[in-house]
């Protein structure tokens, strides 16, 4: 709170954005085992209706174009089996590499679409069980298409520690930790950045979950994490970049 206010303070002040006030006021997580019993109200899903206008009703006709548009689930049962480098290359690359890379890099394009192509976005790995991968953390360096080593060693604590708790996490294959830079796309958009951000992350990681369930992984996006394990392990205590998102993959 104390933050929270101070972050105010400092936005009347002019000296922080209005992004830097939102970041502070939602980082904070509380998880479903604090509550007793899950409130009816967490359940019921709400669906907009205009009763007394007319309807035209569409056909129910499901297009099989995208297979996995109607088979991607959300799974929490993962099968402990190493998964091969080149299976893990082919998501990594395909979702947020460079497929379009021209001479001018400035020119370059990626899978996804990112207001005003600022790519604002990071992606970070943690493998758990992929073939010639050592456990711990590597930074994706989109222009080299490679993964960059930030520390080698046993995830399976922190992974706990982050997640509170969440042992199913355990038996992915690898964890994908996507994070946002947001001057790279506030110096065109201003105080529209941390929208234009949350956006892009929502195409990327979807994308990663379409992209695994045709390639045979099962995957589940997560947003129930603990900020300050991420910051501490990515050691972006004093640098503006959020972390965002976490996906879990897995056989
Ligand atoms: C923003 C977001 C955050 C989520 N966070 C979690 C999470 O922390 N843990 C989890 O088990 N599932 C998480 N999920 C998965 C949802 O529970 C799941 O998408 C929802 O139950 C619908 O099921 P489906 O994905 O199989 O269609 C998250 C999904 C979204 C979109």
């Amino acid at each position: 709170m104390k933050k929270l206010k101070k972050k105010i303070a400092e936005f009347i002040n002019g000296q922080a954005n209005a992004s830097d006030v939102f970041y502070e006021q939602s980082k904070n997580i509380s998880f479903e085992d604090s509550v007793e019993v899950i409130p009816q109200e967490w359940i019921t899903i709400h669906f907009k209706t205009y009763p007394r206008m007319p309807k035209i009703v569409l056909e129910k006709a499901l297009s099989k174009k995208i297979k996995s548009l109607s088979s991607r689930r959300s799974t929490r049962l993962f099968i402990k089996k190493d998964i091969s480098f080149k299976l893990l290359s082919s998501l990594i690359y395909t979702v947020a590499g460079l497929i379009f890379e021209p001479k001018d890099m400035d020119d370059s394009r990626r899978s996804y679409p990112s207001a005003g192509a600022r790519y604002p976005l990071e992606v970070y790995l943690i493998p758990l069980g992929v073939k010639s991968l050592k456990q711990g953390l590597y930074h994706y360096n989109v222009k080299e298409n490679a993964l960059e080593a930030l520390l080698i060693e046993d995830m399976g604590e922190w992974v706990l520690a982050c997640t509170g708790n969440e042992k199913w996490i355990l038996d992915a294959n690898f964890l994908i930790i996507i994070t946002g830079i947001p001057d790279r796309s506030r110096i065109k958009y201003g105080d529209r950045e941390f929208r234009y951000m949350l956006i892009e992350a929502g195409h990327l990681s979807q994308n990663i979950c379409l992209l695994a369930t045709e390639l045979g992984l099962r995957s589940c996006p997560i947003g129930g994490f603990i900020e300050s394990q991420i910051i501490s392990l990515l050691d972006i205590e004093n640098i503006r970049e959020y972390p965002l998102y976490m996906i879990a993959l897995g056989k």
